[in-house]
């Protein structure tokens, strides 16, 4: 930084003093970051703000020059709050910008704040801190979004609905035992985002451009200032690795996944061949042609947007695949698809935790799909096999029994003992019990099965587990 320069004007006021010509003006807007770094404004402040305090008690900065850089820090936090301070393309990114307007208020003690540390320390930290805080948000949300699904699996415990598998109706489940399968997955995508969260979780600050510096700076300290669990190990690897924003973007992917899985299935069940469930009209919308249309938006476009979280996680790691050690300006790229994760990310759990407690459940309607699809055939095989008959040959008597009730158009609990003895002697007055959809769901009594007693105490369990999160 050169305070002697003649050409000021077309030269940078923070790294332009061994330039000879100022930017082209293209180049400059090119590889400017600062209209989408602002939004780590408060974690780059946090960060100097630590970086200050560690500098003075080390040594390098008076308490003066400290409480200066501190004040004058919070007042740009200020300003940045309240819109009056504008963004600069020239100053290129959010920490240049930050520093310049420090130094615009405290003049030359702002030029100090530097000293020790470099952009590349100092933007891994930042993206580090602002990830950190994203974790925790999108956690609260999975949370939120958990303890709806399972509120609706306690509440529609014993109602009945066909199981599929290929999308063909396989065996009654209940409607209770679907809601806590998607719970599943979220619980193990809550568990990605912790786990995650343990290696963002470490301080890069004082790694500074790649070998760190020459200052006697404590990076214990920094990292404890900030809540990092401990400093980074590697200078070299602390500013160039994005793998923390990769493992990020990759548990966003599977989140996505799943919702999207389920939005499959919530937009499947509005339609009027299912005819299963009902959302309310706040969260659909109508068509401007069509008077009769109430059409599942949401669900439609959390499972389209799953597409671009995951397009995101592939940049990021196209992104690094060829960098050499260490920092690269590549990484500047890292901060857009990033960014677009965590929003949509976040607006997608949203639409979801306020929109599953509010599903409209058409018990008839589901039950009636399970009676009418030979659900309850492998109870029968389950059956004959219990009275002594080997599977393979129940299977065969069953599937007879099934042929028949298409030709006849009667599900299995509709025919008379008669009917069914036609197929095997073996059946008896007692099948009738395990012909139901409510023996059908009761049989599978063990953890993990889809019986309401089994639900019931897998929803407890699972909000125990919520609890130990507050
Ligand atoms: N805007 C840059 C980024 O996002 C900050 C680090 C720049 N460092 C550098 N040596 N040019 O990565």
């Amino acid at each position: 930084m050169s305070d002697s320069s003649n050409n000021q004007k077309t030269t940078n006021t923070q790294w332009g003093g061994r330039f000879s010509e100022g930017v082209d003006a293209f180049v400059e807007k090119f590889t400017a970051s600062i209209e989408f770094d602002q939004r780590m404004y408060r974690q780059d402040i946090a960060g100097s703000i630590a970086h200050a305090t560690m500098l003075e008690k080390v040594g390098i900065l008076t308490s003066d020059e400290l409480s200066q850089i501190v004040e004058g820090l919070n007042e740009v936090q200020q300003d940045i709050e309240n819109g009056t301070l504008e963004w600069s393309i020239p100053l290129e990114d959010v920490h240049m910008n930050i520093e310049a307007r420090l130094t615009d208020k405290i003049g030359i003690t702002g030029k100090k704040l530097h000293t020790g540390r470099s952009r590349n320390d100092q933007v891994a930290t930042d993206i580090r801190l602002y990830v950190r805080d994203e974790i925790d948000f999108i956690c609260q949300e999975i949370t939120r979004l958990q303890e709806g699904l399972i509120m609706l699996a306690e509440r529609e415990a014993t109602t009945i609905m066909p199981g599929f598998t290929h999308l063909q109706t396989a065996q009654p489940v209940t409607f209770g035992h679907h809601m806590m399968a998607w719970n599943e997955m979220l619980e193990r995508d809550f568990e990605r985002f912790q786990d995650c969260r343990k290696r963002v979780n470490r301080s890069p600050l004082g790694a500074a451009a790649l070998a760190g510096t020459t200052y006697p700076i404590d990076r214990h300290m920094t990292a404890n200032l900030l809540g990092f669990e401990a400093p980074t190990e590697n200078s070299l690897d602390s500013v160039s690795d994005r793998d923390f924003a990769i493992e990020f973007c990759s548990a966003a992917s599977l989140l996505m996944t799943h919702l999207s899985r389920a939005s499959e299935e919530l937009i499947l069940w509005t339609s009027a061949q299912f005819n299963f469930i009902d959302l309310p009209d706040r969260f659909c919308t109508g068509s401007s042609i069509m008077p009769q249309k109430k059409n599942p938006d949401v669900p439609e476009l959390v499972r389209g947007k799953t597409g671009r979280v995951n397009g995101h996680l592939v940049s990021l790691l196209t992104l690094m695949k060829a960098q050499p050690l260490a920092y690269n300006k590549d990484n500047q790229e890292d901060k857009e698809p990033l960014f677009d994760v965590i929003d949509t990310v976040k607006g997608c759990l949203r639409a979801y935790a306020d929109m599953v407690p509010a599903i409209q459940v058409k018990e008839d309607v589901m039950r009636e799909a399970a009676r009418r699809g030979f659900s309850t055939a492998t109870d029968l095989a389950d059956y004959l096999v219990r009275k002594g008959m080997p599977f393979r040959d129940a299977h065969e008597v069953v599937g007879k029994s099934v042929g028949y009730g298409i030709e006849q158009d009667k599900d299995l609990s509709d025919m008379t003992l008669e009917e069914l003895q036609q197929f095997s002697d073996t059946i008896t007055e007692d099948v009738f019990d395990v012909l139901t959809l409510e023996g059908s769901v009761n049989a599978r009594n063990h953890i993990g099965g889809t019986a309401p007693a089994q639900v019931l105490a897998a929803a407890g369990r699972a909000k125990q587990k919520l609890q130990t999160r507050k």
